[in-house]
């Protein structure tokens, strides 16, 4: 079975990296709006799930995204997605919000771990500059975030080699 990505985006930079993501990992579904996603059971049919989420409730405890992914998390919770390989990609600004940087990677972790998926993709923090970060999991960003606001000419080499992990991680899937 394929492997999924889906976003959600304010200002169409999570759009952007899922489609260029997408060129880079070839045999994947293309890109969907999770706003123009009418049955989380579509996640069903997949092995491997990609997620895409900005941060734009700065400092909230919950629905962090401030997109359509606040409204599905209880219930991607709820679902039964042990099997599946789930991996997560988070757009911030590290230099303006360098106390919540990339925050809500961290919340659909959660959930998607409650789900029984099996979460990939976890990324060293050494190469960013920021103060904290909700996302950070035993001592690693759960998932790989990318700042197109402050250091974006850093962007290609994280995605390229963060695509190669996923090759590795999402073994035989793509
Ligand atoms: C009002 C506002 C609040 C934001 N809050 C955060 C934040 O708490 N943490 C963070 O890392 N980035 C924050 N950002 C930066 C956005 O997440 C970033 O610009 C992102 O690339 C937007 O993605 P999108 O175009 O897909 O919506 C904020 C931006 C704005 C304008």
């Amino acid at each position: 079975m394929p492997v999924g990505i889906f976003y959600a985006t304010t200002t169409g930079k999570t759009e952007d990296i899922a489609e260029r993501l997408h060129g880079l990992i070839g045999n994947a579904n293309s890109p969907k709006d999770l706003a123009d996603l009418s049955d989380l059971n579509e996640f069903k049919d997949l092995d491997g799930i990609i997620c895409g989420t900005p941060t734009w409730n700065t400092g909230a405890d919950f629905e962090r995204s401030g997109t359509a992914w606040d409204g599905m998390l209880q219930e991607i919770g709820e679902m039964n997605l042990a099997g599946k390989k789930v991996a997560i990609f988070g757009l911030g600004d590290s230099s303006t919000y360098t106390e919540n940087f990339c925050d809500a990677m961290e919340e659909l972790h959660s959930f998607f771990k409650k789900s029984g998926a099996t979460l990939v993709g976890y990324t060293s923090k050494d190469d960013y500059t920021f103060d904290e970060s909700k996302s950070i999991v035993n001592d690693l960003f759960c998932g790989l975030p990318l700042d197109e606001d402050s250091e974006s000419d850093l962007t290609d080499d994280r995605l390229s080699k963060w695509a190669l992990q996923l090759k590795s991680e999402m073994s035989g899937l793509f």
